[in-house]
């Protein structure tokens, strides 16, 4: 049996990027388990879909903590070493993080982003591909750091832009990277001597 590293995924809204990784971790051979989904908005449909895949989730709503950022991630924090996590994997975790948090976990902490960057940070990612002319669009699995979507890169998935392409076509051509590359990345991540995932005829994957 594979030894599995202890993770949390922090979401804020359906986690369609977490139910990727719980699939990818309930495979024997994966090396990480989840040990805790966390979410800053109760109402995130992503918590039903950890709790009906068994996992633990909890809530910890921002806004009781109005402007105090650092006060809510105190909060993050705790829960996440009360579960003994190890690394934590932002999907689709749509707060800025104060340098508390990103320094606590600084080595350990993964976000997924939907462009490739360092192209397109921030939001109406693929809005602006298209404003922008890109042919080849795609998304990014990368360490956090302070900056916002700026960290090391540790894989990038690219995607063709096609001529017709609107927003929600492009970015759901993206999604179903993503959903092949974080798994495919945090793999990378804790077991760096493994083969790393090959090139497909749909898209390039290279972590
Ligand atoms: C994903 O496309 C993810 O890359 C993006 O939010 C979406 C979440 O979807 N994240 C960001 O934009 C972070 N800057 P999901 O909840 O279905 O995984």
């Amino acid at each position: 049996m594979q030894h599995k590293t202890p993770i949390a995924i922090l979401i804020s809204g359906r986690g369609s990027n977490m139910r990727a990784l719980i699939e990818s971790c309930a495979r024997p051979d994966y090396p990480a388990r989840i040990a805790l989904v966390l979410s800053n908005n109760p109402d995130a449909p992503g918590l039903d879909v950890a709790r009906a895949a068994g996992l633990t989730a909890q809530a910890i709503d921002h806004r009781p903590y109005k402007k105090d950022r650092a006060a809510h991630e105190r909060a993050l924090d705790a829960a996440l070493r009360a579960a003994g996590v190890d690394y934590v994997c932002l999907a689709g975790y749509m707060r800025l993080l104060t340098p508390f948090l990103t320094t606590a976990w600084r080595g350990r902490m993964l976000n997924i982003h939907p462009s490739l960057l360092p192209a397109f940070p921030g939001l109406h990612t693929h809005e602006r591909a298209l404003e922008a002319g890109s042919r080849i669009h795609g998304c990014t699995v990368h360490w956090v750091t302070e900056g916002m979507d700026e960290g090391p890169i540790i894989g990038q998935a690219a995607v063709p832009v096609l001529a017709d392409d609107t927003p929600d076509m492009l970015g759901a051509r993206v999604l179903r990277q993503e959903h092949r590359l974080y798994p495919a990345a945090l793999h990378r991540v804790l077991a760096p001597d493994a083969a790393p995932a090959a090139a497909t005829s749909d898209c390039l994957l290279s972590v």
